[in-house]
């Protein structure tokens, strides 16, 4: 991975390294350009994470309707002595998608209690989420280390394959691996694999298939706080690449696609209508009800988690979940060779 900047903070316990890939407006360009000129429209969710975007998504995490994050919490809350119990000499802990890092509270203090100090590396996309929440672990941790990677999952495994880590512990946590395809998914969780020495271990949370209505209400608040994070992508368009996206043109959808055991999240065109987007020079047609597709959230079965697991070269050592079977938390060690 090519690295822009490693700045060394106020607290010398700090370094940030990001990605020159990832902080480049050419990159977003380039993704803005194909997506749009697809059929059908796309684009990655990566690109939802600007600073509104990632606070909108904090949001989320605390709607009465979103039980990903408070359901995982729970499990993580009930199960970290087993979480420190698994983790190596001195294990380096590695955060893919850490956010606010709420959640890994948790296991950061399960593993100061047991090692005395602790080297995290938390590696989000948004830089702004990754530095803040660094400084706030810094300040209630005295023995903490923290590398923040600021880039994309994959950019990200290049930088880690290239650090001289003993003992690795990685966790990637709230269902985050469900943005990916099956084929994606098995791809990034076999790179995976091959950092990881025998004696390590990887924590996957994973969201589970249950009722279409429960789904749905999940990704479609009554409050409107998922539409907005879907929507802010055409801000986030309208801002860094001179787009004309018209908000009230334009609505929040979302649906279960049950073959695929997906949520799926789209904007949806309201009207037959042009978007000229400057920093890509091209004018974008839409039909009155054609979508962008902005999101896959894949929703696991146990048979699913199995074989993924098993296709990715790993063995599940252990699943917990909670009380309804909402959501599960995936032990896993590289399988031999
Ligand atoms: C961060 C990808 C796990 O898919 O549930 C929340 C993102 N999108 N509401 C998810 C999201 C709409 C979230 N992940």
């Amino acid at each position: 991975m090519e690295v822009e900047s490693i700045s060394t903070l106020a607290d010398s316990r700090l370094r940030v390294k990001t990605s020159l890939k990832d902080s480049s407006v050419q990159q977003f360009e380039t993704d803005v350009f194909y997506g749009l000129t697809s059929k059908p429209k796309r684009l990655s969710p990566k690109y939802f994470y600007d600073e509104e975007g990632s606070k909108l998504f904090e949001e989320i995490c605390d709607l009465p309707e979103y039980y990903p994050t408070r359901t995982e919490h729970s499990i993580i809350e009930a199960r970290t002595p087993d979480i420190a119990e698994l983790a190596g000499p001195e294990a380096v802990l590695i955060e893919f998608g850490s956010g606010s890092s709420t959640k890994t509270r948790a296991i950061i203090e399960a593993f100061l209690a047991r090692f005395g100090r602790l080297h995290y590396i938390p590696v989000d996309i948004s830089k702004t989420m990754l530095t803040d929440s660094a400084h706030a672990l810094l300040r209630n941790y005295e023995n903490l280390r923290v590398t923040g990677v600021v880039s994309d999952y994959v950019t990200a495994l290049q930088l880690l394959n290239d650090q001289k880590i003993k003992n690795r512990f990685i966790i990637f946590l709230g269902s985050s691996i469900g943005n990916f395809t099956k084929n994606e998914a098995r791809d990034f969780l076999r790179r995976v694999r091959d950092t990881m020495q025998p004696n390590d271990h990887f924590l996957l949370g994973m969201d589970m298939v249950k009722s279409e209505e429960t789904l749905l209400a999940a990704y479609d608040d009554v409050q409107g706080v998922t539409a907005a994070f879907n929507m802010n992508l055409l801000t986030r368009i309208n801002r860094e690449l001179g787009g004309s996206f018209d908000l009230t043109k334009f609505r929040h959808k979302i649906l279960f696609n049950p073959e695929e055991s997906r949520i799926e999240m789209h904007l949806e065109s309201t009207v037959k209508q042009e978007v000229a987007i400057h920093g890509i020079s091209r004018t974008i047609n839409f039909e009155q009800g054609e979508t962008i597709h902005t999101e896959n959230s894949y929703k696991f079965s146990k048979e699913q988690i199995r074989t993924m697991v098993q296709a990715s070269g790993f063995e599940l050592e252990k699943t917990w979940y909670d009380q309804n079977e909402w959501f599960s938390l995936n032990v896993m060690k590289p399988a031999p060779r």
